[in-house]
């Protein structure tokens, strides 16, 4: 009776969370390709930008390169879902490499709208992060043509060849608040800058985000799962702060979460990016159950059911013609 009223301590789960149709699918792939030529089957990069993914896959026999250049004449070489550059595609077929794409087939299609629209003489100012892999093989298919928008601060500062002439394009895993920002910022300088013939920002980063905004307002705190370097999910703890959420954290592992986050904390939040393995996510709620936080609530705000067929390299394996 003297003790202090604390509200239930429960868990808000957000969906959809975790893997995407793109993810899925490239890491399919490589598990197919390992399965086909037998290991080793060469990868360039990540496949998707998850630590606990890679390492899964290297145990299975998958060997992860930066470059073209550090796989053997001859091998398998699998380009990840972030998609690649002309350039390096070229520079695979040089080396006698036998490529399998697992680019998501929504990163192509932004890669076709780069190509169209640099055939038709405009500028792409392709708003998304520099150095970031996606952008790398966006902007290596019409690199004279396109100029990289960082941030809406870069929209008010950047130069083009002819304002009438300019059209915008982007990474698909961004905040898409952020990225309203930057092309209103754009326009206002540009009001003739073309919008993309569909959204580059694809349903699956669209959806977390919607999803995590919904669950942040009533959260104390958020934790995401996901990697460092994986762009969405690194944008689901900016969304959560900036909705609502009191703290919000990118954990890779459930043994990253420190026990002073849940100090005081009545309501937790938890998503995962695009590129994580639902096994982590259930982890994580094991542990927080164990903390206290066994009442685990859904938050879902919308249905995913998209699917991509395999890379067509793997396609034609089934019919024994490789
Ligand atoms: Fe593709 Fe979006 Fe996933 S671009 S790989 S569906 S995050």
């Amino acid at each position: 009776k003297d003790t202090p009223v604390v509200g239930p301590k429960k868990v808000l789960l957000a969906a959809p969370r975790g893997y995407c149709a793109g993810v899925d699918r490239a890491v399919i792939a490589v598990e197919k390709a390992i399965e086909h030529y037998g290991a080793p089957v060469y990868v360039r990069k990540q496949i998707v930008h998850n630590i606990h993914v890679v390492t899964e896959l290297e145990a299975k026999g998958a060997i992860f390169v930066e470059e073209v250049d550090e796989v053997p004449t001859g091998s398998h070489l699998v380009f990840s879902a972030h998609g690649v550059s002309p350039a390096v595609v070229n520079a695979a077929a040089e080396r006698g490499l036998q490529a399998i794409d697992a680019t998501c087939p929504l990163v192509t299609k932004v890669h076709r709208e780069a190509v169209r629209f640099a055939r038709d003489d405009y500028e792409i100012l392709l708003i998304g992060h520099e150095g970031h892999e996606e952008v790398e093989g966006t902007a290596g298919e019409a690199p004279e043509h396109t100029t990289i928008v960082g941030s809406p601060d870069e929209a008010d500062t950047i130069q083009v060849r002819d304002p009438n002439r300019v059209v915008w394009l982007s990474q698909t895993t961004l905040s898409v608040d952020e990225t309203m920002e930057t092309v209103r910022r754009l326009r206002a300088r540009f009001p003739n800058l073309q919008d993309p013939p569909s959204d580059d920002i694809c349903y699956a980063t669209q959806n977390r985000q919607v999803a995590i905004k919904k669950v942040a307002k009533d959260a104390d705190l958020v934790i995401v799962v996901g990697s460092a370097n994986s762009s969405n999910s690194v944008r689901l703890v900016e969304v959560a702060l900036e909705y609502g959420a009191k703290a919000a954290y990118r954990v890779d592992y459930s043994s990253e979460v420190k026990q002073e986050w849940l100090d005081g904390v009545n309501t937790v939040g938890v998503t995962s990016g695009a590129s994580v393995p639902d096994e982590l996510v259930q982890e994580l709620l094991a542990d927080l159950a164990d903390a206290g936080y066994g009442d685990v609530q859904e938050v879902k705000t919308a249905e995913e059911d998209l699917i991509f067929s395999l890379p067509k390299e793997l396609r034609k394996t089934r019919s024994g013609t490789t």
